[in-house]
């Protein structure tokens, strides 16, 4: 058995997210978190912040938080209330947190602990890359440095947030741009994927049969999430975006992806935001990102559905 990767977890808890880093914490044999960073995303950075915390306490995990970027580098800030509720977990039995975040930003924490072990280090971005593009800018010799991003984010095809957009890469298309173009491994794990797997009603009723905290809440997020997919995505269920990401950290193997040069519209208008990937190769432009292209999602539910099972 390889030794766990260690992990960076960057997000904006957010239901999925939380969901998400909850895989991550009950996978200890092949991830080693060592910290999470938050940013602006789905909810205010305070409420991605306190919702790490939560997260945390619900998988009874002692792992530090970083609270990073409050909103985006240059656009106005874009939130997702009426997905994620107000809180940005929409569901009751939370535990409190049990401690709050660290003092040093985050952004300057990504870079000491990327430094101190060069090569080693896989960011897992489940929310806009502000953190990361900032750190990025701050440190240049650290895109050489981070052993990977996976980020779960844009999309090949259409998006959620606009037509062309999906949400992770229209709150900050300026720091995708600079993440997608730094020159670090990058694997995108987009909508045209992730909209593939559904938390059905018999997926979330087989979470909340766990009989553990973790799955009632799980089930309890997921039942919110399910409304506004329905209603306005016609799915069956919510997508599950971030746990797709992090499941791809833990399995490669779950997703096939294509080499692809991708890059971000930052001119306002229809398309701002899109993530422009060159799915045929038509521009003869070097591959700069590994784009998911299929999922195996049954796989991808039963690894969560185990995994939450482990927790308490
Ligand atoms: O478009 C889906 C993504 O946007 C997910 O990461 C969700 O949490 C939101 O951040
Ligand atoms: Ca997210």
């Amino acid at each position: 058995m390889p030794a766990p990767l260690p992990v960076i977890l960057d997000g904006d808890p957010g239901l999925d997210d939380a969901i998400a880093w909850l895989l991550a914490l009950a996978s200890p044999e092949e991830l080693d978190v060592l910290a999470i960073t938050t940013v602006h995303g789905n909810v205010g950075l305070d409420l991605t912040t306190r919702n790490a915390g939560v997260t945390l306490a619900l998988a009874g995990a002692d792992v530090p938080v970083y609270a990073g970027a409050e909103r985006p580098l240059l656009c106005a800030p874009l939130t997702a209330a009426r997905v994620h509720g107000e809180t940005g977990l929409p569901a009751a039995d939370l535990p409190e947190p049990r401690r709050g975040p660290e003092a040093e930003h985050a952004v300057n924490f990504l870079v000491r602990a990327v430094r101190e072990r060069p090569g080693e280090v896989t960011l897992v971005a489940t929310g806009p890359l502000t953190n990361l593009a900032l750190a990025f800018r701050l440190a240049p010799d650290l895109p050489g440095k981070v052993r990977e991003v996976v980020w779960m984010g844009g999309s090949t095809g259409g998006g959620n947030r606009t037509p062309a957009a999906e949400f992770n890469a229209l709150a900050d298309p300026h720091a995708a741009h600079i993440v997608l173009t730094s020159g670090v491994p990058v694997r995108m794990y987009g909508l045209n994927v992730t909209m593939q797997a559904v938390a059905t009603p018999e997926r979330v009723g087989r979470l909340r049969g766990l009989g553990n905290r973790a799955g009632r809440v799980s089930a309890d997020l997921l039942t919110f999430y399910a409304g506004v997919y329905r209603e306005r995505y016609g799915l069956s269920g919510g997508a599950l975006h971030d746990p797709l990401a992090v499941a791809a950290a833990i399995r490669p193997e779950l997703c096939r992806t294509q080499p692809m040069n991708v890059q971000v519209e930052m001119q306002e208008g229809l398309n701002f935001g899109r993530t422009v990937c060159d799915v045929y190769g038509v521009t003869e432009q070097p591959a700069n990102v590994e784009v998911a292209v299929e999922v195996d999602d049954e796989a991808l539910f039963a690894l969560l559905l185990e995994r939450v099972g482990r927790l308490g």
